[in-house]
């Protein structure tokens, strides 16, 4: 059986560095399910279609093709604003949460990381870990990002868009952004990223090592 890890959390709590880093030291395949949903936003605002039509935006998210996610195209933020607007619908998560489960059966093992990997995409996963960071913190973080990047960046507007954000993701009907009951969560706001890393490794171990 194949070996799952999941990692949820809130925009910007550091999920993708750290399931980079686990995918990485494990040889297991990573998945970023955000990528999903805005690679769907994406082919939705370049075709010119409506973003509130569940129908069509369904018919997008079968199309995804897992092995063409881009990073560094679908990072724009108008992307993200679109995907996290598509991913209230029923209709679009069944068909990206098809797709990203099929991905999580590969061998010996996956890191999937988002919102509802744990609670609905793979309940089964034998490690899940909700990383999470106060939301100055992850604004300061995605600021300084942006900067590191050759980007301009406003603070305040990155810390106003964060706290929008977390209450599309935990306040919607369909899976919302919550920890799993058997979840282990790691508040990151005051760990470097090599501190986080160094807590999941202990977890993951135990499951995996348990002797
Ligand atoms: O990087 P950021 O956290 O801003 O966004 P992301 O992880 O790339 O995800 C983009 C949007 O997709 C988020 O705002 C979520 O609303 C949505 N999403 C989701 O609903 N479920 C997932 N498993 C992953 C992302
Ligand atoms: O995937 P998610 O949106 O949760 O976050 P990320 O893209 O992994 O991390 C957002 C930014 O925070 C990146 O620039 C990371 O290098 C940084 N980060 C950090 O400074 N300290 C941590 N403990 C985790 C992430």
């Amino acid at each position: 059986m194949t070996f799952i890890i999941a990692i949820d959390g809130p925009a910007a709590a550091g999920k993708g560095t750290l399931s980079r880093k686990i995918a990485k030291t494990y040889g297991f395949h990573h998945l970023d399910t955000g990528l999903t949903y805005r690679a769907t936003a994406k082919a939705l605002l370049d075709a010119g279609l409506p973003l509130d039509d569940a129908d069509v935006a369904a018919t997008m998210a079968r199309e995804v093709d897992l092995a063409g996610l881009d990073r560094s195209v679908l990072a724009q933020h108008h992307i993200g604003e679109a995907a996290s607007k598509i991913a209230v619908m029923p209709l679009v998560r069944r068909a990206l949460v098809e797709a990203q489960r099929a991905f999580a059966d590969r061998e010996p093992g996956t890191v999937l990381d988002g919102r509802d990997i744990g609670t609905v995409v793979c309940p089964q996963a034998q490690v899940k870990l909700y990383v999470t960071a106060s939301p100055d913190v992850r604004a300061r973080r995605r600021h300084d990002e942006i900067i590191a990047n050759g980007g301009s960046a406003d603070y305040e507007a990155i810390f106003e868009d964060v706290k929008k954000r977390d209450e599309r993701d935990m306040g919607r009907a369909d899976s919302p952004l919550k920890p799993a009951d058997d979840a282990h969560l790691l508040d990151t706001s005051e760990m470097s990223i090599e501190a986080a890393f160094q807590a999941a490794k202990i977890l993951i171990d135990a499951v995996l090592n348990p002797n």
